[in-house]
């Protein structure tokens, strides 16, 4: 890790640690993947968690299903790893986490603009209207008999959907497309982590509004959903997420309860 204080003048070392509950950060100034980093480098990062992987150029960002994540220069994309062991929350909770990751974004990036409509898309996806601002993709793996939880962040920041490629640019955004001007990276990732470390705590100190509050916020609810799973789809009218994280669909025959997929459509 770079010893400076300003890691490639983007982000602000010193700062990270002192403000949030960080305890190491792996920074490179670009890395194909910051979650693929973070399982290659499982074994050290666990000596001291929560650790943060962190890069200024992602050119190979991976996104859930095996989909690629697209970001240029001025995205944010980070790892952060912990120790199952020392998340507080149950392994029948541990679904919980990933809707936990997304509700902290959504706090997060709604404090550095209060009067834009951000939602989720279950499991964890923040959007403004259909725009996809953030994607989150949650990966466990052991090492050593350890347990790790990676929480992969991507979030359009300072980067534009200008140069993104066009099937992308029409679904997404970014704050700087959004407000027309730039934001500090240390500052947005801070804000994460801190509601990061929040949302995660409640989801033993406060299961229910928790889930009550990820349900507000899910733009599927009440929705006529399509869920991808495997190579099969669902049609049925979102009822919610239910106790375990899963969307409960309502199709004429019966109630599915979704753990995984992905929404192909919502109307
Ligand atoms: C998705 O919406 O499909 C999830 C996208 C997750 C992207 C982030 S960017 C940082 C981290 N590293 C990766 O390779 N992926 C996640």
């Amino acid at each position: 890790m770079a010893a400076s204080r300003n890691l490639h003048g983007t982000f602000d070392r010193d700062r990270i640690l002192s403000d949030s509950d960080i305890r190491h950060i792996e920074y490179h100034d670009t890395l194909p993947s910051t979650n693929t980093t973070a399982l290659e480098l499982l074994g050290p990062l666990l000596d001291n968690t929560p650790a943060l992987v962190l890069t200024s150029s992602q050119s190979a960002g991976r996104g859930r299903k095996g989909n690629l994540w697209w970001s240029s220069g001025g995205a944010l994309t980070f790892s952060w790893v912990v120790d199952a062991a020392h998340l507080p929350v149950t392994i029948e909770r541990r679904p919980m986490v990933s809707l936990a990751a997304g509700l902290a974004v959504r706090d997060a990036l709604l404090n550095l603009m209060p009067n834009c409509p951000f939602v989720l898309k279950w499991p964890n996806d923040v959007l403004i209207g259909d725009h996809k601002v953030c994607g989150i993709l949650v990966e466990q793996h052991s090492v050593d008999q350890r347990q790790a939880v990676i929480i992969g962040i991507g979030v359009n920041v300072n980067n534009s959907m200008r140069d993104a490629p066009s099937e992308i640019a029409q679904r997404a955004t970014s704050l700087f497309d959004l407000e027309g001007h730039t934001f500090d990276l240390s500052t947005v990732l801070i804000a994460i982590l801190q509601r990061l470390t929040y949302r995660i705590n409640q989801l033993t100190t406060q299961p229910r509004l928790a889930l009550a509050e990820t349900n507000r916020h899910n733009v599927l609810t009440g929705r006529i959903v399509t869920l991808q799973i495997g190579d099969s789809t669902i049609t049925g009218l979102c009822v919610g997420v239910d106790d375990d994280g899963q969307l409960v669909l309502q199709t004429e025959l019966q109630l599915h309860r979704c753990a995984s997929g992905i929404v192909v459509k919502w109307e």
